[in-house]
């Protein structure tokens, strides 16, 4: 047992409810916390008593990701100019850069017939788009590190989910498979590292790349760990997040033509600048699959939630894919309707509550790469939506995998044709 496989019945994932009704204990053994209301989650996103926790950070390391108090201020101090806020552009050059290679291989399959595989195919290309961005190293348009990403992704994921659901035990086999599969990571880690301290060609020419300020900053005092957590910190938070959602919008247009239409229409007219569809349609895919659905936090202290009072050691999960379809925010919460996020003519979509969508996260772990995710999702979307049609191949059902990350069935194939643009 590595992998959760879920069915997805209308945009529903199964496994989402089943897990939350069956309950989970953290490490301590106390049952944990789901926060499904939107004012828990801004207390516990905001306020300082709720920490990251052990639990991810025995896995994937004290990274940026995963860490919290003095420790990821520091991390977050030496990588926050990567990602300059005042600047969302900053990337954009590497998503450019990556696009070209992603289009030729739905130009391949549409000329040939043949089928892609959606998750492999949005991993390699945000990973080419990781890379150069935040690791300064250009991998070529058919590379190799989709498989090593996915494996270790869903290993943790395993871990996980046997740590917090005794019932799905891990097997001897099921533990050497994820000890090859974390190795297999680390190798990869350790090259990243060695190629960007030889002086990687891209990380050179732009100078500010995450990698080189953490090579630099944090140095190897600890025998190297530190570099090595933040690595492996940037490929959790960075490969397969924006991937995914864009896995899912593919899906989502295949199944719902009237959404497809209206975009299709969008992008043939051409405007340059606003595309007030095409962002609805990713928000509403972002709201139904948030990639990170739910964020885990440990309490460091006795707090009190709403009614309740939690003590120390406590296990949180802000239930961020509840709370996107949660009855009382959301009208027909389980419906994928674009629309909702469209400007009225009072103005620009106002969320119902802060805490109501927040794919984004928020509190002092906002994402860092959104802006990066937010130009992968909407130049890809753009040009694949622009020139073919998507289409999921009968075989393959519509199904979902649980893991740290909430993603499209990797089994699930698109057949892809060229398609005619809406006459002016
Ligand atoms: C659709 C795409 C993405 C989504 C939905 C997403 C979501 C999130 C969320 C919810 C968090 C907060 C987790 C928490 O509070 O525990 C987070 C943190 C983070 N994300 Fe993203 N992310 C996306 C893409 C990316 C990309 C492409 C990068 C890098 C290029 C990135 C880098 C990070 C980093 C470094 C953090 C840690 C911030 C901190 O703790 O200070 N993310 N992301």
């Amino acid at each position: 047992m590595l992998i959760l496989r879920s069915e997805i019945d209308g945009t529903r994932v199964r496994a989402i409810d089943e897990l939350v009704a069956r309950g989970a204990r953290g490490p301590s053994g106390r049952p944990v916390t789901f926060v499904e209301d939107p004012s828990h989650a801004e207390v516990v996103l905001h306020r300082p008593e709720f920490d990251r926790g052990r639990l991810a950070r025995s896995f994937c390391g004290n990274g940026i990701l995963f860490s919290d108090g003095e420790h990821w201020r520091e991390r977050r101090r030496i990588m926050q100019p990567s990602f300059p806020p005042r600047d969302p552009d900053h990337h954009l050059q590497d998503v450019m850069w990556a696009i070209p290679g992603f289009v030729r291989r739905f130009e391949a399959a549409a000329a040939s017939g043949a089928t892609l595989g959606v998750v492999e195919e949005t991993v390699r290309y945000t990973v080419r788009v990781l890379y150069r961005s935040v690791f300064g190293q250009e991998l070529p348009e058919d590379h190799d590190r989709v498989k090593v990403i996915l494996d270790y992704f869903d290993s943790i994921g395993g871990v996980l989910a046997a740590t917090i659901f005794p019932e799905l035990k891990l097997d001897g086999r099921s533990m050497s498979e994820i000890r090859m599969k974390a190795s297999a990571m680390d190798a990869e880690v350790d090259r990243l590292i060695e190629v960007r301290r030889a002086g990687a060609a891209a990380a050179v020419e732009k100078g500010n790349d995450a990698l080189g300020r953490i090579i630099e900053q944090v140095g190897d005092a600890d025998g190297g760990v530190g570099v090595r957590d933040e690595v492996r910190s940037l490929l959790v938070a960075g490969a397969e997040t924006s991937s995914n959602t864009l896995g899912f919008l593919l899906l989502m247009l295949a199944a719902h033509p009237e959404a497809r239409t209206r975009l299709e229409r969008e992008i043939d007219a051409g405007s340059n600048g606003a595309s007030p569809f095409l962002d609805a349609v990713i928000f509403e895919t972002l709201r139904l699959f948030p990639p990170v659905w739910f964020q885990t936090r440990e309490t460091t202290a006795p707090v009190t939630l709403g009614d309740r009072r939690l003590e120390k050691d406590e296990m949180v999960f802000v239930s961020t894919a509840l709370i996107h379809r949660h009855p009382d925010l959301w009208s027909e919460p389980d419906s994928f309707m674009p629309e909702r996020f469209l400007p009225r003519s009072e103005g620009a979509w106002q969320p119902p509550h802060r805490y109501a969508f927040f794919p984004f996260g928020g509190g002092r772990h906002l994402c860092l790469g959104r802006h990066v995710a937010m130009h992968e999702l909407r130049i890809a979307a753009r040009e694949i939506v622009g020139r073919f049609q998507v289409d999921l191949v009968e075989s393959t059902p519509l199904a979902a995998e649980l893991g740290v990350v909430l993603k499209p069935d990797r089994k699930i194939r698109v057949r892809v044709v060229e398609r005619e643009r809406t006459p002016r």
